[in-house]
């Protein structure tokens, strides 16, 4: 997507043509810095400390990183011992498995001589694919957001509602839920997007809304327990969010406070889908409540916000008394009966395994 003039991905190859860039996430939305990953050390950091995030990024972010791992030493152990760094920095996204599982299946069979050249090509193979996914899950979200705003009265715009990040910057390009919304902008339909905040890191407010502003989509950012009241009162047509893992009957585990979403659209008549590339469907699992890892992170992350006081000095402050505890689960799992459809690249289906098998017949285990 384009940032000022210049358009960029979320993850790239340097100049150098073996380390990788990134845009570091933790900056944004006041600064926009490039970072340089030469290390397999690097690439796990930049993942666990979320200068990178999303689902579909993490994974690619691990793929690169097992190629700098390789450039050191191309062994099976060495790449069993990388793939294991790599899969312990964050464990809800099932991408990150993929992607590695991926690369490992590509490389293991091979010498170890030709290792380097071919995680090379898997790792922006994985890329290229990812952009290609997320732009055919625009398209197939359009069609929805189109048939959305024929139902508006004319003059009306539409509202959608959206959880975290899921947009260009949590994936390779295009994001899975923005992607309808950008190719719906791009054609003129008017739209408004309420961005929850997404407490506690804010990708919400610090991400989504910087790449809607950059896109110039009409967009408003409101606090997490806002959404109920916007969806009893009209104020929203339609919820899309992404997704860290789907299991194989449609169960949705994403970023803390989508169920509650999924609820109050349920309560209000309000369409709930989910956008998502199938190396996010968790095949192997069975139902996602009660089974998906949910990451649990540093308490200081709910207790602590960041951001820059009105001298446009960057701080972070305690929200807490002294001796309060706090506790941070990162994701929870809406069940399938409150999804509307699932948005993937190849169409959309109802969210359970006759609807994924439907789309995905080869695939399903
Ligand atoms: O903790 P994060 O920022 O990695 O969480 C990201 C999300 O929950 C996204 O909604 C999800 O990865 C889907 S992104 C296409």
């Amino acid at each position: 997507m384009k940032v000022g003039n210049r358009y960029y991905r979320s993850i790239w190859l340097s100049e150098d043509g073996w380390s990788v860039e990134i845009i570091d996430q933790t900056c944004l939305p006041h600064e926009f810095v490039i970072c340089r990953l030469d290390s397999l050390e690097k690439a796990a950091h930049a993942i666990s400390a979320m200068q990178v995030r999303g689902a579909p990024l993490i994974g690619a972010t691990a793929a690169y990183g097992l190629c700098l791992a390789l450039r050191e030493d191309s062994s099976d152990e060495a790449l069993d011992k990388a793939a294991a760094e790599l899969l312990a920095t964050r464990p809800t996204a099932v991408n990150l498995h993929w992607a590695l599982e991926r690369m490992k299946t590509a490389l293991l069979p091979l010498p170890a001589a030709e290792r380097v050249t071919k995680a090379y090509e898997v790792a922006a193979a994985i890329c290229d694919e990812d952009a290609a996914l997320n732009e055919a899950i625009g398209s197939h979200g359009l069609s929805l957001l189109q048939a959305a705003a024929a139902r508006k009265r004319p003059g009306e715009r539409l509202n959608i509602l959206t959880h975290c990040n899921a947009g260009w910057l949590a994936t390779v390009d295009w994001g899975t839920a923005l992607a309808p919304i950008y190719k719906a902008h791009d054609l003129g339909i008017d739209l408004h997007v309420w961005v929850d905040e997404t407490r506690p890191r804010n990708q919400g407010a610090s991400l989504t809304a910087w790449e809607l502003a950059g896109h110039s989509v009409p967009h408003s950012v409101i606090v997490d327990n806002a959404g109920g009241h916007l969806m009893q009162n009209g104020m929203v047509d339609l919820c899309i969010v992404g997704t860290d893992r789907t299991a194989a009957n449609g169960d949705v585990c994403n970023k803390i406070g989508t169920y509650l979403k999924a609820l109050a659209a349920h309560d209000n008549g309000i369409p709930f889908y989910i956008a998502l590339p199938s190396p996010t469907i968790d095949w192997g699992m069975e139902k996602g409540v009660g089974h998906v890892p949910i990451e649990e992170r540093a308490p200081e992350e709910v207790s602590h916000v960041r951001g820059l006081d009105r001298k446009g000095v960057l701080r972070e402050v305690s929200l807490l008394p002294d001796g309060s505890q706090a506790a941070n689960y990162a994701f929870d799992v809406t069940p399938a009966k409150y999804v509307t459809g699932l948005v993937t690249e190849l169409g959309v289906c109802e969210a359970s395994r006759n609807g994924l098998e439907g789309l995905f017949h080869s695939r399903a285990v």
